[in-house]
């Protein structure tokens, strides 16, 4: 028995998480897997209701008596400083001790790319971000706010466990899925502190993986072979910052936000699930919601509870949606988040029982 908490948060969060759950009943159903969900209303109604963002008790809750959680998005333009998202959503991640941020960029169809002569033998790789360090640790202040003089710091947190350790989940996930090349991207000539003890592990880890090929990219010009040259990069690592802007350069890539899915995850551990995307106030309530995001995003829920047979059905039926085109119009369809849901449900109820 596995159990999933269920948070899905704000806006479009709202709609797509739900999708997800009805689909992973469903292939339960179907594949007589025994998962049980518990759904929490963390979230912006919540936080503007009673001031609740992550109860305390939550943590070790999900820590002790969960597999997954499946989330949503958070982000509500009532909360402007965005409190309650960093609140719930970094707490999660960084509480849980989270550390790898599982990105993928895998473009389903040619004709998703938004770059000439690149498709799917070119964009297909996998980001690992750092999920638990540098500048998202809240480590700073403000001087003299609200003067002339004002100054801010933000720091930027780096531990040698912590780059060892998603160094590493880079490095192994590669040798797993027989990828030769891995890249390390920093900006070590500038910040040369972090950057340095990235550029000492690395090399250290160069020695270990000797089967490998352990390269070195500066972010900056990573970001712009990624346009340039996508073939290049089928397993990258990085930190916090970057990873969060390389992947969503990698959601463009791969077809757009309603597409792009992630996993934090610390092996042996509960793993947190969701859409690289935000809550989208914009097409919140318009029923334009891609529920492909978190579809896919199941899939990796699934694979990371030992369903691997259940995970590829679930990216068969994806795949089958974007050949008949049923999609959101977010990536050039004409149906709502619940018609492109019950077409993959269809599709996955055939697969199931094939
Ligand atoms: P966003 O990802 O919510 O939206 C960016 C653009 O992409 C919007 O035009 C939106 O309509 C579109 N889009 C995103 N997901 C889509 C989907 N599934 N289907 C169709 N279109 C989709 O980013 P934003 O607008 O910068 O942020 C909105 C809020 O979400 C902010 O409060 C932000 O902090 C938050 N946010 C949360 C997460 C998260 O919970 N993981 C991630 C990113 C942003
Ligand atoms: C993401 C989001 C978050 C991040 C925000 C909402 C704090 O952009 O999951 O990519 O920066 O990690
Ligand atoms: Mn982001």
């Amino acid at each position: 028995m596995a159990r999933i908490a269920v948070i899905p948060g704000d806006g479009i969060g709202k709609e797509v998480a739900p999708e997800g759950v009805k689909l992973l009943e469903q292939i339960a159903a179907l594949r007589g897997l025994d998962l049980q969900f518990n759904h929490f209303d963390y979230g912006a109604d919540r936080f503007l209701a009673d001031g609740t963002t992550l109860p305390p008790e939550a943590i070790a809750d999900f820590r002790d008596n969960y597999q997954a959680i499946l989330f949503g998005a958070v982000g509500d333009p009532r909360v402007p400083d965005s409190r309650h998202a960093r609140e719930i959503l970094l707490a999660l991640r960084f509480q849980l001790d989270l550390y790898v941020n599982l990105r993928p960029v895998k473009l389903l169809a040619d004709r998703f790319s938004p770059l000439r002569n690149k498709g799917t033998k070119e964009i297909r790789g996998v980001f690992f971000r750092e999920n638990t360090e540098g500048v998202y640790v809240d480590v700073g202040g403000t001087y003299k706010q609200g003067t002339p003089d004002e100054i801010a710091v933000t720091e930027d947190v780096n531990s040698r466990k912590g780059v060892e350790r998603i160094c590493r989940a880079a490095l192994d996930y590669a040798r797993r899925h027989g990828v030769k090349t891995v890249w390390m991207s920093d900006k070590s000539n500038a910040m040369r502190h972090a950057g340095g003890l990235w550029q000492r592990t690395w090399k250290e880890l160069a020695k270990e993986y000797g089967d490998l090929e352990l390269k070195h990219m500066y972010v900056d010009v990573l970001a712009m072979q990624m346009v340039l040259k996508p073939e290049m990069f089928q397993v990258v690592v990085t930190n916090n910052l970057f990873g969060d802007i390389l992947t969503d350069i990698g959601a463009g890539l791969a077809g757009g936000l309603g597409f792009a899915a992630s996993a934090n995850l610390h092996p042996g551990r509960i793993g947190l699930f969701e859409p690289v995307h935000g809550s989208a106030p914009d097409i919140a309530g318009t029923g334009k919601a891609n529920p492909i995001a978190t579809f896919l995003t199941c899939a990796l829920l699934l694979e990371h509870l030992g369903h691997d047979a259940e995970a590829r059905i679930v990216e068969q039926a994806v795949e089958l949606a974007v050949a008949e085109n049923v999609l959101t119009p977010d990536v050039g369809g004409d149906r709502d988040t619940q018609a492109v849901a019950a077409f993959v449900r269809a599709q996955v109820e055939r697969l199931a029982r094939a």
